[in-house]
């Protein structure tokens, strides 16, 4: 896993992070740079989370590991409780578990459920678990993985993913409306096409088509979440910021 360059000012030490998806891809990516800006970080996946964990640690900073289920929400509650425990309050969360198999509208509605349970509800029980402890202390960094597919209806992915993620908009707003008055604030970020598990046996658009001649990379999409959870975005909440190379454009 590379390192993310970390400008000096976006120094998180005293910070306790919570990223959710982050055994691999864009999550383990995002654990790394949040470790490596000096944040405590607690890795919350339902895979074993032990290369990013290895990775965090090796920027020195103390770092946790929770095998749940996000869509679960009492082990997402305990959870979140032990990491106050252990690493102390929680000011930053970034929600990045996601599944994303590629259904029609038509497809069976256990898969829909199945994806919005993950995808949505997950990032809700976060959220939900996290949010009024960072309203008592006046301090809350929320970022929420959503997609280019909330725009776009999805290049790989399914109806139930594309739809799944526009929701992720919608709430990010909301939590960003009523958080700011507390300092809590909420941005997401929609990554176009990154390389990672999640696609990697999909067919994918040509590089050479695209805007940056790239594929994105998790790191890619590391860098500006750890600006969203920076003092150096203290003004910026409920934006939604394109991660994508340009890759907006593709058809
Ligand atoms: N890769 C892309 O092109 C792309 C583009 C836009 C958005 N995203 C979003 O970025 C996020 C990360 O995706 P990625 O590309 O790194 O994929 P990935 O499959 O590599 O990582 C997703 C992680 O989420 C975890 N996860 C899945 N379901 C879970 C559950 N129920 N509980 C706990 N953990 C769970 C997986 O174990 C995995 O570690 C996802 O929300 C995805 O939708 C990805």
């Amino acid at each position: 896993m590379s390192s993310v360059p970390v400008s000096r000012n976006a120094s998180l030490h005293g910070h306790v992070a919570i990223v959710s998806g982050a055994a691999r891809g864009i999550g383990g990516a995002v654990a790394v740079a949040l470790a490596e800006a000096g944040a405590k970080v607690a890795v919350f996946d339902s895979l074993a989370a032990d290369d990013t964990l290895a990775a965090a640690t090796e920027q020195g900073a103390q770092c946790r590991g929770w095998r749940l289920d996000v869509s679960d929400e009492k082990a997402v509650n305990r959870a979140v409780a032990e990491v106050a425990a252990s690493l102390g309050p929680i000011s930053i969360l970034v929600a990045a578990a996601g599944v994303m198999p590629s259904g029609t509208v038509d497809s069976a509605l256990a898969q829909w459920r199945q994806v919005l349970s993950v995808n949505l509800d997950g990032a809700r029980h976060l959220v939900a678990a996290t949010y009024a402890a960072m309203v008592a202390r006046g301090d809350g960094r929320i970022v929420l993985v959503s997609s280019v597919a909330a725009r776009q209806g999805g290049l790989l992915a399914g109806a139930e993913y594309s739809a799944s993620k526009g929701a992720l908009v919608s709430l990010g707003r909301h939590i960003a409306r009523n958080g700011a008055a507390h300092g809590v604030r909420c941005n997401i970020v929609s990554p176009g096409v990154i390389e990672t598990a999640m696609n990697a046996q999909l067919p994918k658009p040509d590089p050479k088509t695209l805007p940056a001649r790239r594929l994105g990379t998790p790191e890619d999409v590391a860098g500006p979440v750890v600006f969203l959870c920076s003092d150096q975005s203290n003004y910026i909440t409920g934006i939604e910021l394109p991660i994508n190379g340009g890759q907006l454009f593709y058809p």
